[in-house]
C-alpha cells in the first residue's frame, strides 16, 4: 500500500469504489439458481421464455457472468403485443391527467432509486459510474417527469391527435435505461402501449424498470418487454400487430427496417448513427474546448451516437490545441466503472472492442498518426485507451466510419467556409459541436452544418425539453421536446383509415413525338414540355404521351419524364440554393405573385380542368380560387411558422430552428389535379425547398400550364421543377436519389410502399398516401402539418455567463 510521502509526490488518486452490494443481492435474488433466467415483462408479469432459451449477460469491465436472461422468441413478442393491444383499449382512454399520475409515479420510484440504477447501469454496461450517477439516470427520471407533463397537456396541445397505438421500441446498448426513458415516457404520455426490445449485451435496468412498473401500479399490459437480439427485434418489427415503430441503433440496421415495414402503414423513427464533427476555431478559448473533447468522445467510451469524433481545428490553433489535448489524454483514467474516479470504463462487449480495435489498425495503415498515453490499462475486461488521430485524410476509412469508440479523427482547415465543407462532408448528420469565442462566427457555422443538434461551445448537452434526432442518414424524426411527442400521435383522420385497394394506374403510353397530333380545338400543337431550372425543356426519350380529356376525346399532349429527366431536374433543385438562404418575406412575396398570376388566369385554368376531369364550371373555378386561396396561405405561413426557445438548463439558450429539407420530390394526386399539386408544391417551397414534382399523369396539363405562372411570378430557376410522366417510375428515381432529402407521395397503395423501400438508400423521409384518398378541398388538404413535413428542427444549444 502506497505511504503518504509517495501519494504527496505522485498526488496520485485513491481508488473510491461504489458500493455494489445491493446490487449483487438483486442479482441473487432473481438468478438464485444456476438455470434461473430473468424473464420477459409482458402483461404485468415476469414470464420465461416459449422457447426456453436464455443467454449470458456480461460484466464488460471484470468479464464476469451477471445474469441470464430470457431469450425472446417470435412467440414471445406475440404474447406481449396481444398485452399490449389488450391494455391499449383502457390506457388511451384514460384521461389525460390520469396517465400523468402514472408517468409521475414512476419518476419519483427512480429518483428514489437513483443509485441502484446506477450501479447496476455501471456493471452491465461498462460506463463510469459518475457518468450513469450524475447524467444518465438523472436524465431518466427528467424525461419521465417532463413527459408527466405532456400527458397532462396533450388533449389540450393537439386536439386533433390520437395515440398511434402498439409501440414496438428498439434500443441499444450504450445508454440503456436512457433509451428506455426517451421510448416510453414519451409514447406512454401520448397514450400508447408499447413492447421493447432492450439490446442483448445490456437487458438489466429495463427489467429493473419493469419491477417499478409493477410497484408504481402501472396497468399491467401498458410497458411490456421482451429480451433478445437482433432475430428478437426483427420479430416485433415484422409483427402486424405493431403500429409505430422507433429504433435507436446501427445506420444498417435503421435501413433495413425502413426496407421491412415500406407499405406496411408502420409509423417509423429512426436515430441512427454519426460522425459528428468538432470544431475548433482559432479564436476559441483552447482549454475549454479541450474539456470538450473530454466530453465529446471519451464520454461512455466514445459510445455515443453524437460523440463528436471528427475534430477539425483551424490550422493556425492546431500544434497548441493537439500539445493540450495530449497533455490532457495523459490524465484520463482508464479504469473500474465503479470507481469514481474513473474517467473511461469498459467497452461493452469483446465485439465492440474487435471492432474498434480493426478501425484503429486500419487508421494506421491508411496513413494517419495515432497517438495514445502511457497510463496503463486494467489487464482483464474489455478496455481500450483515449486516442488521437492526426494526420487524417478526409476520405480516410476513420474519417467517414463510425468507431463507436474512445478514438478522435482530427483534421484541419483554413477558413470558416473549409470548416462548414468538411464539416458536412459525411453522410450522417447527428449533431455538431462548434468552439469560437465569436459568437457570429459560430452562429453562421451553426446554421450551416447539416446536423439535428449543434452544441456551441459545449457539447453532449440533453433535456427532455429538447428534441433530438438526426438529419440524412443519421435517421428520421425527433426524441424529447413537442417534435418528439408528436411522432406517438396520429391525425384523427388517419388513425385505422381502411387500407384501400389499388385502382389499376395510369400507364401513359408513349407517342412519337414527331407524331403528335395538333390540338383540335385550336388546331396547333400543344405539346407540353418538362419544366426544369426555370425552362421549358424537351423529355430526354423524346416521347410524350396524351392527355384525354373527360369524353375520351385527346386534348393534348405531356412530355414522358424518364430517369434522366429526373436526374437534371434534382440537380437544377440542389443548384437553386439561395431559395432557403432567402428571407422568409421574400420567399412569401414570390408566393403572393403567383397566387395573383394565377387569379389572373382563373377561367383559363378552370376551362382547362373542366375538360380533363369532366367536372361542371363552377367546380372548376372553385378548384382555382381554392389553389389561390392556398398559395395565399402557404405565403402568409412562410414568415410566421416560427421555431422556439426552449426550457432546458440554466445558463442556456436552446433555439429550435425549422430547417428546411432542401431538395424534395413530390408525387400529387389525381384528385384535384391543379388544387393537389398546389397543397403539395406551396408549403414545401413556403419553407425553403426546392422540389421536383410530379403532377397527376392523366391531369398534367393542369400543372403545365403553371409554367409560365413560375417563369412570370419570380419563382428563381430550379426551385419548382415539374416532370410530367408515370408517377411511380418518376418517383422511384426520386426516392432512390440521394440528393433529394425527403419524397411525399400521394398515389396508389403499392407506389407508397415502392416509395418508402427505394428511400432506404438515403435514410430520407418519406410521407405517403397508402392509396388513402385525402379531401383536398377541405380541412386534411392543408395546414400545419404541411408544413412540418416540410421542415426538419434543428436544436442549437448555447450556454452564456463566464
Ligand atoms: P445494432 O444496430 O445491431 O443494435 C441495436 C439494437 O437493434 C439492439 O437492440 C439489437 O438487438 C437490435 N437489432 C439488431 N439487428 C436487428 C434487426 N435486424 N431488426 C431489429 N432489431 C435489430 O448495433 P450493434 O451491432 O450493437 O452495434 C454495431 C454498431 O452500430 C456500433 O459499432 C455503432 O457504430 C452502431 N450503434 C449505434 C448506436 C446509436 O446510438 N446510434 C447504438 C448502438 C450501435
Amino acid at each position: 500500500m502506497a505511504n503518504i510521502k509517495d501519494i504527496l509526490l505522485s498526488m496520485d488518486y485513491g481508488p473510491a469504489p461504489e458500493a455494489n452490494d445491493h446490487v449483487t443481492a438483486w442479482l441473487a435474488k432473481h438468478c438464485a439458481g444456476p438455470a434461473d433466467a430473468m424473464g420477459h415483462y409482458i402483461g404485468g408479469a415476469f414470464v420465461a421464455s416459449s422457447g426456453g432459451g436464455r443467454f449470458e449477460v456480461r460484466n464488460p469491465a471484470h468479464d464476469t457472468v451477471l445474469a441470464h436472461v430470457a431469450e425472446g422468441t417470435a412467440a414471445d413478442i406475440d404474447r406481449a403485443v396481444a398485452a399490449a393491444r389488450q391494455a391499449f383499449a383502457n390506457w388511451s382512454q384514460l384521461p389525460g391527467h390520469q396517465r400523468a399520475r402514472h408517468l409521475y409515479a414512476l419518476a419519483r420510484l427512480i429518483q428514489k432509486r437513483e443509485r441502484f440504477f446506477a450501479v447496476l447501469e455501471s456493471m452491465d454496461n461498462g460506463k463510469p459510474i459518475r457518468e450513469s450517477r450524475d447524467i444518465d439516470v438523472p436524465l431518466v427520471a427528467r424525461h419521465f417527469y417532463h413527459h408527466a407533463g405532456w400527458a397532462e397537456l396533450v388533449e389540450t396541445e393537439f386536439p386533433e391527435a390520437v395515440p398511434v397505438g402498439v409501440c414496438g421500441q428498439i434500443i441499444p446498448w450504450n445508454f440503456p435505461l436512457l433509451m428506455l426513458a426517451w421510448k416510453i415516457a414519451p409514447a406512454l404520455a401520448a397514450g400508447n402501449t408499447v413492447v421493447l426490445k432492450p439490446a442483448e449485451f445490456t437487458p438489466l435496468t429495463a427489467l429493473a424498470f419493469a419491477e417499478v412498473c409493477q410497484e408504481a401500479g402501472l396497468p399491467p399490459g401498458v410497458v411490456n418487454i421482451v429480451n433478445g437480439d437482433g432475430a428478437t427485434g426483427a420479430a416485433l418489427v415484422a409483427h402486424p400487430g405493431v403500429d409505430k415503430l422507433a429504433f435507436t441503433g446501427s445506420t444498417e440496421v435503421g435501413r433495413l427496417i425502413r426496407e421491412s415495414t415500406a407499405g406496411t402503414g408502420k409509423k417509423l423513427t429512426l436515430e441512427l448513427g454519426g460522425k459528428s464533427p468538432f470544431v475548433v476555431f482559432e479564436d476559441a478559448d483552447l482549454d475549454a474546448a479541450v474539456e470538450g473533447v473530454v466530453d465529446a468522445i471519451w464520454f461512455n467510451q466514445g459510445q455515443v451516437c453524437c460523440a463528436g469524433s471528427r475534430l477539425l481545428v483551424q490550422e493556425g490553433a492546431a500544434p497548441r490545441f493537439y500539445s493540450k489535448l495530449r497533455a490532457r489524454m495523459e490524465t484520463l483514467r482508464v479504469g473500474d466503472p465503479l470507481d469514481k474516479c474513473t474517467d473511461i470504463g469498459a467497452i461493452v462487449a469483446p465485439v465492440q472492442l474487435q471492432r474498434i480495435r480493426e478501425l484503429v489498425v486500419k487508421g494506421q495503415a491508411e496513413g494517419a498518426t495515432l497517438w495514445q498515453p502511457q497510463s496503463p490499462l486494467p489487464t482483464t475486461g474489455c478496455f481500450f485507451p483515449p486516442s488521437l488521430f492526426t494526420d487524417v485524410e478526409p476520405a480516410s476509412t476513420i474519417a467517414e466510419v463510425e468507431i463507436f469508440g474512445p478514438v478522435a479523427v482530427a483534421m484541419t482547415f483554413r477558413t470558416p467556409g473549409e470548416a462548414v465543407e468538411l464539416a458536412n462532408n459525411t453522410r450522417y448528420g447527428l449533431a455538431a459541436s462548434i468552439w469560437s469565442e465569436n459568437i457570429n462566427r459560430a452562429l453562421e457555422v451553426a446554421a450551416k452544418v447539416k446536423a439535428g443538434v449543434v452544441w456551441i461551445n459545449c457539447t453532449n448537452l440533453f433535456d427532455a425539453a429538447s428534441g433530438f434526432g438526426g438529419y440524412r442518414e443519421s435517421g428520421f424524426g425527433r426524441e424529447g421536446g413537442r417534435e418528439g411527442l408528436a411522432e406517438y400521435l396520429v391525425h384523427r383522420s388517419e388513425k385505422g383509415a381502411a387500407v384501400v385497394a389499388d385502382t389499376p394506374q395510369f400507364a401513359a403510353s408513349a407517342l412519337p413525338a414527331t407524331a403528335a397530333p395538333a390540338n383540335e380545338a385550336r388546331g396547333i400543337d400543344r405539346t407540353a414540355k418538362l419544366f426544369i431550372g426555370g425552362k421549358q425543356v424537351r423529355p430526354d426519350g423524346g416521347n410524350s404521351y396524351a392527355v384525354h380529356g373527360a369524353e375520351g376525346g385527346l386534348i393534348g399532349q405531356a412530355g414522358l419524364g424518364n430517369r434522366k429527366d429526373v436526374r437534371n431536374a434534382v440537380e437544377a433543385a440542389a443548384k437553386a440554393t439561395s431559395w432557403g438562404a432567402a428571407t422568409a418575406h421574400n420567399r412569401a412575396q414570390v408566393l403572393y405573385y403567383v397566387a395573383e398570376n394565377l387569379a389572373a388566369r382563373t377561367s383559363e385554368f378552370a376551362e382547362r380542368l373542366r375538360a380533363m376531369t369532366g367536372c361542371d364550371a363552377a367546380a372548376a373555378a372553385r378548384e382555382v380560387e381554392l389553389a389561390v386561396r392556398r398559395t395565399f396561405w402557404y405565403a402568409a405561413w412562410a414568415d410566421k411558422f416560427d421555431g422556439g426557445v426552449h426550457a432546458t438548463r440554466t445558463s442556456n439558450v436552446t433555439l429550435a430552428m425549422y430547417e428546411p429539407w432542401g431538395v424534395m420530390g413530390l408525387a400529387c394526386p389525381d384528385a384535384a389535379p391543379l388544387l393537389g399539386f398546389v397543397s403539395l408544391v406551396m408549403p414545401a417551397i413556403a419553407m425553403g425547398n426546392r422540389v421536383v414534382a410530379v403532377p397527376s399523369p392523366p391531369h398534367a396539363l393542369a400543372a403545365t400550364d403553371l409554367y409560365t405562372v413560375f417563369g412570370s411570378s419570380d419563382v428563381p430557376d430550379g426551385v419548382v421543377n415539374i416532370v410530367t410522366g408515370e408517377r411511380d417510375v418518376l418517383l422511384k428515381t426520386l426516392a432512390e436519389h440521394d440528393e433529394v432529402a425527403a419524397v411525399w407521395y400521394f398515389g396508389s397503395r403499392a407506389g407508397s410502399a415502392m416509395v418508402e423501400k427505394a428511400s432506404a438508400g438515403n435514410l430520407k423521409s418519406t410521407w405517403v398516401n397508402h392509396g388513402r384518398p385525402r379531401a383536398w378541398s377541405e380541412a386534411d388538404g392543408q395546414g400545419r402539418a404541411f408544413l412540418q413535413r416540410a421542415t426538419q428542427v434543428k436544436n442549437i444549444w448555447i450556454p452564456y455567463g463566464e
